[in-house]
């Protein structure tokens, strides 16, 4: 059984569970504060309605909401350049608890995460959209497998956007 003792934190890994999204737990997440250039993470209290669509799914355990993803168009943005979207691959979001992250956690969260997809999915082909500034979640996918695509522009805010996709026999 693996134990991370992070700082006062504690949780054994193989307690987390997946779950899809709740309003409860949404409401729980849209507290969350990402600090600095991360609050364009932060979601204000529509995000309850908002990701009862089916495609978000929460981390839990006995606390409560460890983090989030979502998979498909939410994970998406709309860019200036045409046609950089296919649907050959799954669109993902990866969001963890602020009080977890930069802690060298990202890597099972990401392996949960893409393990679901493809229990439940059967999806093998991977795509994030990160913001380029966000080194630390690039770094994340590309030190878990995944490949630098592309840059792209927001349409509406113009600022960068990597696109990183991940192809994998499991
Ligand atoms: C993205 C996220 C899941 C990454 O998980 P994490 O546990 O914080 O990341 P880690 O601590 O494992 O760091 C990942 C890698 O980035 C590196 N890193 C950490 N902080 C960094 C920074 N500020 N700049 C550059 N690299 C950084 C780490 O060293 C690590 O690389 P390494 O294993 O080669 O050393 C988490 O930070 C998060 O939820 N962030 C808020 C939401 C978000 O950014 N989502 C991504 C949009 S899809």
């Amino acid at each position: 059984m693996s134990t991370d003792h992070i700082n006062s934190i504690s949780f054994k890994v193989d307690e987390i569970n997946i779950t899809q999204m709740t309003k409860n737990y949404a409401q729980a997440i849209s507290k969350w504060a990402y600090d600095g250039l991360y609050s364009i993470y932060n979601h204000d209290e529509n995000f309850a309605n908002e990701c009862m669509d089916g495609n978000h799914f929460a981390f839990i355990n006995a606390d409560g909401p460890l983090g989030y993803f979502c998979f498909g168009p939410e994970a998406r943005i709309p860019t200036v350049e045409e046609n950089v979207y296919d649907d050959n691959f799954l669109d993902i979001g990866l969001h963890m608890k602020p009080s977890l992250i930069g802690r060298k956690l990202g890597g099972v969260f990401l392996r949960l995460c893409l393990n679901y997809a493809w229990d439940n999915k059967k999806a093998n082909r991977f795509r994030a959209t990160i913001a380029s500034f966000n080194a630390r979640a690039i770094n994340l996918c590309v030190k878990g497998g995944f490949q630098i695509e592309t840059e792209v522009t927001h349409l509406r805010s113009q600022k960068k956007f990597t696109i990183v996709k991940y192809e994998t026999l499991f």
